[in-house]
């Protein structure tokens, strides 16, 4: 069946402090959006690739993405769970069998995880890439110490987030309303199973110009 990546790049990169949001800043010569779209469009399994975006950056989003010949964008929301369900009511009409849903902001996405994550889909409805956890985790309190979590069985969310498409649409119109922060929260909440799918620590997401830094030394060595 037919695999969308369904690609998020509505947000306003306030954390980031730059005058672009940070999906449109240069990474080693391309656009972070433009590097995370190609990722997606050369996999063999993907299908089509869809983004999502704010339209105050259309003109922004059309100079990352010239050239691509990409379906008209889909309008997001004030949250990246609002941006996600408009783009998945944007592709209901088409009904493909499944959905990789990704961040922009994570243009170091490696085939092999996009593999996957699909290949996990044909055992489960939902499947997520991420990492275990290798630190000692700490709660902090006014900059004390109030004691240590144990990070046994705890792992970090990435994306690509991948579902059964009718499953997670139903999903996210049921949660509509709420914060959670990926879409494996509103699977989870349905009910839905979800595969933990063991996945890089290059594919962080670029939050900060120091991630810039560390995005553009990781291109740097992968070509050395
Ligand atoms: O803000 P955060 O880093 O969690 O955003 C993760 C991804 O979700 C980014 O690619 C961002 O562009 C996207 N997003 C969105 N719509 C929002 C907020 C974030 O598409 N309203």
């Amino acid at each position: 069946s037919s695999c969308i990546a369904l690609i998020v790049a509505a947000g306003s990169g306030q954390r980031f402090g730059a005058e672009q949001p940070k999906q449109y800043l240069d990474l080693a010569g391309q656009p972070v959006l433009r590097r995370t779209v190609e990722a997606f469009r050369r996999h063999p399994k993907v299908s089509a690739v869809r983004v999502v975006i704010n339209p105050a950056f259309r003109d922004l989003y059309d100079a990352a993405v010239a050239g691509l010949d990409l379906p008209e964008p889909v309008a997001g929301g004030a949250s990246r769970q609002d941006s996600v369900r408009n783009g998945l009511e944007a592709l209901a009409d088409s009904a493909p069998g499944l959905v990789l849903i990704h961040d922009a902001a994570r243009p170091l996405i490696d085939s092999d995880t996009i593999n996957a994550v699909i290949a996990a889909l044909d055992t489960h409805p939902a499947a997520l890439a991420a990492v275990p956890v290798a630190d000692t985790l700490k709660r902090g309190d006014d900059g004390l110490v109030a004691g240590t979590v144990d990070r046994s069985g705890l792992w970090r969310a990435q994306t690509p987030q991948g579902f059964r498409f009718p499953a997670i649409l139903a999903a996210h119109r049921d949660a509509a309303g709420l914060e959670l922060t990926d879409d494996a929260a509103v699977a989870e909440r349905a009910g839905l199973p979800v595969a933990l799918v063991p996945a890089r620590e290059e594919n962080f997401k670029v939050t900060t110009p120091d991630d810039l830094t560390r995005a553009t030394r990781a291109l740097d060595s992968a070509l050395s």
